[in-house]
C-alpha cells in the first residue's frame, strides 16, 4: 500500500472506528460486533505503525492509551469555572426561584439535571477535533489532563454535525459504580488497598501518568455545559440538545435524567423522584442540579464571586441511620491482610437490612475514637457493604469499652505487622495461617485462575479441616478414597473435583502464574510476565533490574515476586506442581492441524490466555473458519469475557454450542 492509498483506509478507519465508538458508548446500541470493531482497531494500529507520520493526535487508536504524562501542565481557563451554590431544603430551594423572580419578570423556565459526583471537566474542540481537557483546578488554571481524557470511550474525539468552530463544553467525569467494585475486588485479590469511594478513585484515576491504566479503568461521562463565542441557541437545554447531536453523552429526558420545568412544584417533582431513584443508578449522585434554561435570563442575573445565580445545587440528604456497634471482627485475607468489620444490631438502610459494616483498618477505628455498645451513624456509599461516619456520643455509657487493635492474628497467634506509611495491618505467617493458606487454595482454584470444576470454598475447608490439603501442590496429590472421607461427599462429586484439577494441567501458564498467588501480581500483570519471560524459570531468575523492565511492572510488584522466589517454600510448591505437569511455560508455537476444517467460528468478547488475534490464528492454523456475526452456518462461539448478551441470546436461540477459550485449546488438543 503507498502512501495515498494508507491515508485514505485509515481515514475510512477512522471514520467507521468513532462511529461505532459512538453508537456503543453513547448510544449503547451497537451495530457491529466487538470482534469486527477490534479488527478495525487493530488495522488502524498497524498502518498508523507503518506510517507514523499518518497518526493522528485523536486517532480512535489513542483510547487504547499508552502515552505517559509525565508532569500535568498547568493552564489558564479561557472561562473561569465556578462551582455552584448549594441547598439543602425546598425553602432554600423557594427562596432561590423568589429571589430570581425580583430580576426577571417574564415567564420563568428551569432545566433540572442530576448532580454528578465525579471530577468537573472542561474541553475544548477546534474545529470538531478534541484539543485540550483541564481539571477544574482552582477555577482560574487547571491541569492539562488531554491524554488520559483521551482514553474516555463516551468522550468522542472528533464530532459531527454543526458544531461551532472553537467552544469548550464542560461536565463531569465519573466511575460507574460496576467499574468501581470490579477495581476494588481485583486489588483485594492481589494484596492492594482498596479504593475508598467512586469519586475520589476516578480522581485519582485522571491523574495516573500512564494513560494505558486510565483505559483500563473504564470512566464515563456525562457533559452539562457548552461555553462559546458562538452562541446559536438561546437555552441551556437546547445547547445540551445540539451537544448530544455532536455526539456527546448528555443526559436524556426519556430517562428522566434531565427535565424542562415551569414551577416549584415541577422543580420539587425531579428532586424527590431521584431522591428515591438514585439506588437505581449505575453511579453515584450527590443532588441535582436546577439552572435558569433561558441563556438571557442567565446573563441578567450574572453572578457572585464564586457561583452564578442562575443555577443552584440541592444536595440529598445522605440517608443515615443509627444503630448499636455490637462487636468487631477482625477478618484475615488470603495476602495476611486484616480487615475489621463491625457487627450491627441489625437496622433497615436503603431499602436493605444492614447487619456490618466495614472498617477499613486501624486508623479509621482510631478516627472515630468507636467503643463497643456505641450508637453509630452508618451510610451506604459506593462499596457494597455500608460504612460507620460517626457515633452519637450523648449516647456513650460510662465504662470504657474502646477498640483497640489486635496486636496478634486472631486466625494464628503471629504478632501483626504494619510497615511504614500503610495503613494496614499484616499477619506474616503466610505459609501457614489458616485463614491465609486456604484463601491462598481458593484463589488457585478461582475461575480466572485454574478454574478448577468441582471444588469451591467450602471443600477447601474440609479438606484444611481433614489435613488433606496445606498448598496448591497438595491438591494434584488427593486421592479418590481421601475425597469420599469427606463429610456429605458422593462418589460424583469426588469424581468431578478430580476430572477438574486433571483439567486444570491444560490452564496456560499466564494464569498458572495468576493462581500462585504472588502478592500485587494481577490478571493482566502475570500475562505480561508471562508473554515476557516465557517460563517460570527465566521469571525465577529475573533481577529486579530485569524484572522493572516489563511493562506495566514497578517496583513494588518486581520487589513482591523478588521475595516470593526467594522464600525456598514457595519453590518446592512450583516443583511439585511442575512434576505434576502444570504448565510453567508460554506454548510457544502455534498448534497447527486440520482439526476444525470445515467449521466456523465466532468470537466474542475478552479473552484471558490469548489476544483475540491469537485466538483467530490458532483456529485457521487448525483448519477452521473465523465469521464475523452468528447465523445458522456458525458452527461455534468461542465466547471471552464482557460479551454481549445479544449476541450469546443469538447463539442460544439457534442453539450455536459456547465454547470458552480452554475448551477450545482442551478440542485442539483432544484431536491432536
Ligand atoms: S453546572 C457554573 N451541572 O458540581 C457552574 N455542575 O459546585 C457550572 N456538577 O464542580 C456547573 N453535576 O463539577 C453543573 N449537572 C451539573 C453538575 C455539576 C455535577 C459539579 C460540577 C461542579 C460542582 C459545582
Amino acid at each position: 500500500m503507498n502512501k495515498q492509498e494508507a491515508q485514505l483506509e485509515i481515514s475510512r478507519l477512522t471514520k467507521a472506528l468513532n462511529h461505532h465508538n459512538y453508537l456503543y458508548y453513547v448510544e449503547s446500541n451497537p451495530e457491529i460486533s466487538d470482534y469486527e470493531f477490534d479488527q478495525m482497531l487493530k488495522q488502524l494500529q498497524d498502518l498508523e505503525q507503518q506510517f507514523p507520520d499518518l497518526a493522528d493526535d485523536n486517532s480512535p487508536t489513542k483510547r487504547v492509551g499508552g502515552d505517559i504524562t509525565k508532569k500535568f501542565e498547568s493552564v489558564k481557563h479561557r472561562f473561569p469555572m465556578l462551582s455552584l451554590s448549594n441547598s439543602y431544603s425546598q425553602e432554600e430551594v423557594i427562596d432561590w426561584v423568589e429571589r430570581i423572580k425580583k430580576t426577571i419578570d417574564s415567564k420563568l423556565e428551569f432545566v433540572c439535571e442530576l448532580k454528578y459526583d465525579g471530577v468537573a471537566i472542561g474541553i475544548q474542540y477546534i474545529n470538531g477535533s478534541f484539543f485540550r481537557a483541564l481539571t477544574r483546578g482552582d477555577g482560574v488554571s487547571g491541569e492539562d489532563i488531554t491524554t488520559n481524557v483521551k482514553t474516555i470511550r463516551s468522550i468522542p474525539l472528533t464530532l459531527h454535525g454543526d458544531f461551532p468552530p472553537d467552544f469548550e463544553i464542560r461536565g463531569e467525569i465519573f466511575m460507574p459504580l460496576a467499574s468501581f467494585q470490579k477495581l476494588n475486588a481485583q486489588r483485594e485479590d492481589i494484596g492492594e488497598v482498596t479504593f475508598a469511594n467512586p469519586r475520589n478513585t476516578a480522581s485519582g484515576t485522571l491523574k495516573l501518568q500512564d494513560s494505558k491504566l486510565v483505559a483500563e479503568r473504564n470512566l464515563d461521562s456525562y457533559l452539562y455545559a457548552v461555553y462559546s463565542e458562538y452562541r446559536t441557541v438561546s437555552t441551556h437545554m437546547e445547547s445540551i440538545h445540539n451537544a448530544g447531536k455532536w455526539g456527546f453523552k448528555v443526559p436524556k429526558e426519556s430517562e428522566r435524567l434531565i427535565e424542562k420545568v415551569d414551577s416549584i412544584e415541577g422543580i420539587m417533582g425531579f428532586i424527590q423522584y431521584w431522591d428515591e431513584q438514585r439506588v437505581h443508578l449505575p453511579f453515584e449522585i450527590d443532588g441535582v442540579v436546577i439552572k435558569v434554561n433561558s441563556y438571557e435570563d442567565q446573563q441578567k442575573l450574572g453572578m457572585t464571586a464564586k457561583s452564578p445565580r442562575w443555577a443552584i445545587a440541592y444536595k440529598f440528604k445522605t440517608e443515615r441511620v443509627e444503630t448499636i456497634l455490637e462487636s468487631v471482627d477482625f477478618q484475615v485475607g488470603r495476602t495476611g491482610a486484616i480487615t475489621p468489620v463491625a457487627n450491627l444490631t441489625p437496622v433497615q438502610l436503603g431499602g436493605t437490612t444492614v447487619k456490618r459494616a466495614s472498617l477499613h483498618n486501624a486508623d479509621q477505628i482510631e478516627k472515630l475514637d468507636l467503643h463497643l455498645g456505641d450508637s453509630v451513624y452508618v451510610e451506604k456509599g459506593g462499596e457494597i457493604i455500608p460504612k460507620i461516619v460517626g457515633v452519637n456520643l450523648e449516647k456513650r455509657g460510662e465504662v470504657d469499652n474502646k477498640i483497640v487493635f489486635l496486636e496478634t492474628c486472631p486466625a494464628c497467634g503471629t504478632p501483626l505487622k504494619r510497615e511504614e506509611g500503610e495503613a494496614q495491618h499484616f499477619c506474616t505467617n503466610d505459609l501457614y495461617c489458616p485463614p491465609q493458606v486456604k484463601g491462598k487454595i481458593e484463589h488457585f482454584i478461582g475461575r480466572k485462575a485454574m478454574n478448577i470444576d468441582g471444588l469451591g470454598a467450602e471443600t477447601v475447608d474440609l479438606l484444611y479441616e481433614n489435613e488433606l490439603v496445606r498448598n496448591a501442590a497438595d491438591l494434584y496429590e488427593l486421592k479418590f478414597d481421601d475425597l469420599l472421607k469427606l463429610n456429605r461427599m458422593a462418589e460424583k462429586s469426588a469424581n468431578n473435583i478430580l476430572k477438574g484439577i486433571e483439567a486444570s494441567k491444560e490452564v496456560p501458564f499466564d494464569k498458572v502464574l495468576f493462581a500462585i498467588g504472588i502478592r500485587f501480581v494481577g490478571e493482566t500483570v502475570a500475562k505480561k510476565l508471562a508473554r515476557y519471560f516465557k517460563t517460570i524459570d527465566q521469571l525465577m531468575e529475573a533481577t529486579f533490574e530485569e524484572l522493572i523492565q516489563v511493562e506495566e511492572i514497578g517496583d513494588k510488584i518486581a520487589q513482591s515476586i523478588i521475595d516470593h522466589f526467594n522464600r525456598k517454600e514457595n519453590r518446592a510448591i512450583i516443583d511439585r506442581l511442575k512434576l505434576h505437569g502444570v504448565q510453567f511455560e508460554m506454548v510457544q508455537s502455534v498448534m497447527e492441524s486440520a482439526t476444525l476444517s470445515g467449521s466456523t467460528f465466532v468470537i466474542s468478547g475478552v479473552f484471558n490466555a490469548f489476544s483475540r488475534d491469537e485466538i483467530k490464528t490458532l483456529i485457521e492454523n487448525n483448519g477452521g473458519k473465523i465469521a464475523s456475526s452468528i447465523s445458522s452456518k456458525t458452527n461455534f462461539l468461542v465466547a471471552g469475557d464482557n460479551m454481549g448478551p445479544a449476541k450469546l441470546k443469538k447463539a442460544e436461540d439457534l442453539g450455536v454450542p459456547i465454547l470458552s477459550e480452554d475448551e477450545l485449546l482442551l478440542m485442539l488438543k483432544q484431536n491432536a
